[in-house]
């Protein structure tokens, strides 16, 4: 195997981290490996606000409720969906903007978590942690304020960065048949397989947590969707300019 794929198979997400900062030129590479993805039609519609002030720091890790990591790590920075940076461009050629569709949300929602995951690639394999903050959607329309996001620009989640101050175990997939599929889409053996994944993932979540219950992926997920889920999220895009035409 490469040591790519190696790399790729050890992901866990970071909670805790060291004091150390991480050097600039590593920082700086890393974001060159991050826009170095690819991007649907050439947009290059992302942009990552990195924030380095402690106060902003602390009422984004509020704001995405009470993360300390957010203010903890050594790096935070929050990736955004940009149709405003090209669309400026509509007027200069005598264009009219039509960049509102539910397409180009996507184009540019797409761009975002391919330029995260690569970045997120290159710091793993430098030896960072990282951890993804969707937490920021809790609080929208105030995370856009404080990093005064024009309208065109949505934040799509938050990254943290640095050094691992823990070494947690991988958390297991699916097994690979249940999410592969040949030809076409079926179900078929997937119930049985998944059941035996909720054994797996209930032990995970008791050496985790030290004994205890131990909740399986099912349920998990079951209640994720059995619950709205940050419903302010069609209103505050749709405000911020997407219109999803
Ligand atoms: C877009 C995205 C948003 C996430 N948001 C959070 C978050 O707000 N807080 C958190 O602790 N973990 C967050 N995570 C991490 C997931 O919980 C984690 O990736 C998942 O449980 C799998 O665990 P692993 O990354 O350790 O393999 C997020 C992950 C993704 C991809």
């Amino acid at each position: 195997m490469s040591s790519v794929i190696d790399l790729l198979k050890s992901h866990r997400s970071i909670r805790k981290f060291t004091d150390k900062a991480i050097d600039p030129e590593i920082l700086n590479d890393i974001f060159l490996a991050g826009q170095a993805a690819a991007t649907s039609s050439f947009l290059q519609g992302s942009t990552i606000i990195r924030v380095t002030n402690e106060r902003t720091r602390e009422t984004l890790a509020e704001l995405a409720g009470n993360q300390p990591y957010v203010r903890s790590a050594a790096e935070f920075m929050v990736f955004c969906a940009d149709l405003k940076r090209a669309g400026n461009y509509c007027r200069e050629y005598d264009k009219p903007f039509e960049g509102d569709y539910t397409e180009h949300f996507i184009i540019a929602t797409v761009d975002v978590a391919l330029m995260a995951q690569s970045l997120v690639t290159a710091a793993e394999s430098v030896g960072l942690g990282i951890c993804y903050i969707g937490g920021i959607r809790n609080n929208p329309i105030d995370v856009s304020k404080l990093l005064k996001l024009p309208m065109g620009v949505y934040p799509v989640f938050g990254l943290c960065l640095g050094y691992p101050d823990q070494n947690p175990e991988i958390k297991p997939r699916l097994p690979l048949s249940v999410i592969v599929k040949n030809e076409v889409y079926n179900e078929d053996s997937d119930q049985e397989k998944i059941r035996e994944y909720d054994e797996t993932i209930r032990e995970y979540y008791r050496n985790r947590t030290g004994g205890g219950h131990g909740i399986s992926w099912t349920e998990q997920v079951a209640t994720l969707l059995s619950e709205k889920s940050r419903p302010h999220m069609k209103q505050f895009l749709e405000a911020q300019g997407f219109k999803f035409k």
